[in-house]
């Protein structure tokens, strides 16, 4: 969920493992390996296996990802995912998983409405175990979601009080990862300004192709404030839509947002991920 005490961070592991996974038929990936952390904007199945609430591992979750409902709260992919695929690699497989060995190529780790560390001491211990490329995403306009929006009737329209709240922790981002990279030799961190882009998406989604920025896609549970109801009918045209039910977001704005994070460095600061491959 689109919380305020939670934050995502994907890191790219060191090049340790590189010459393992890279075989003469397979184009050569970016990154050896995508870790992610996080909550249900990049869970992508590990609350299956866990006893919370959170699940979405039902339809219509997954309505338009390949494999279906997978766990993952959106129709769709993830951002993570997005990723995964720019950089040559297989969706990282939940941490949480009991198919198959252990993958060299990252996991998942991200679980829906989890909390996080303090979150420097967090950042400083994935340094420790290897970890040299990290990307941390700032927390979305939580004011805007409809479980917050709706239930203080303001009928869709963001609540600016908790938009800044958020705000209050996002501007405390940029001077620490500046920090920690000049600290941490070899490291660079990398701000995602989720924030701001997905503000800009609800308050302009013609000029992201979407055209409806407040009504969840799928049928909710308590009139379109909360989870989408199992087995129910999504709307017609998810990719239209911001919101896919009263907390994630479809796929199609994760798009947005990955290709930002990819090509743009003002959504990816200092250097998009594209830049980042390559350092
Ligand atoms: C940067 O790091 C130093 C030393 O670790 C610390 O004293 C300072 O408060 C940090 N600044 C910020 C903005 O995090
Ligand atoms: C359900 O939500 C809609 C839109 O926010 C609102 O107009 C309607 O009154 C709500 N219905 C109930 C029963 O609360
Ligand atoms: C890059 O992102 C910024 C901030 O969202 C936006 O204003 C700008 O138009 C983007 N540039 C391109 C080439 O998409």
């Amino acid at each position: 969920m689109w919380k305020m005490r939670m934050a995502q961070v994907i890191i790219f592991f060191s090049l340790i493992f590189l010459h393992l996974i890279v075989s003469p038929i397979c184009a050569m990936p970016l990154a050896p390996a995508l870790y992610v952390f996080g909550d249900s904007l990049m869970d992508s199945g590990n609350n299956n296996f866990m006893p919370t609430f959170a699940k979405a591992n039902y339809l219509p979750y997954g309505v338009d990802f390949p494999k279906g409902s997978t766990g993952r709260f959106t129709n769709g992919k993830t951002v993570a995912d997005f990723i995964a695929e720019y950089l040559g690699l297989p969706y990282s497989s939940p941490y949480i998983s009991f198919k198959g060995p252990r993958s060299l190529t990252g996991i998942n780790y991200a679980s829906g409405s989890c909390g996080i560390l303090p979150e420097s001491g967090s950042m400083l211990k994935l340094y420790g175990l290897g970890a040299r490329k990290l990307i941390m995403f700032e927390i979305g306009p939580i004011g805007c979601i409809p479980s917050v929006s709706r239930k203080h009737l303001h009928k869709g329209d963001c609540i600016e009080e908790t938009n800044q709240m958020v705000t209050y922790f996002n501007e405390r981002l940029p001077p620490m990862l500046k920090n920690l990279t000049s600290s941490l030799p070899g490291s660079t961190f990398v701000l995602g300004r989720s924030n701001s882009l997905g503000y800009d998406a609800i308050k302009n989604p013609s000029k992201y192709g979407l055209t409806d920025a407040s009504n969840p896609c799928c049928t909710t549970w308590a009139n379109g404030t909360s989870g989408c109801i199992p087995l129910s009918k999504p709307c017609l045209n998810p990719s239209k839509h911001i919101f896919w039910d009263a907390f994630h977001l479809t796929e199609a704005v994760y798009s947005v947002i990955a290709s930002g994070c990819l090509n743009n460095r003002s959504v990816c600061t200092p250097v998009s991920i594209q830049e980042l491959v390559k350092m």
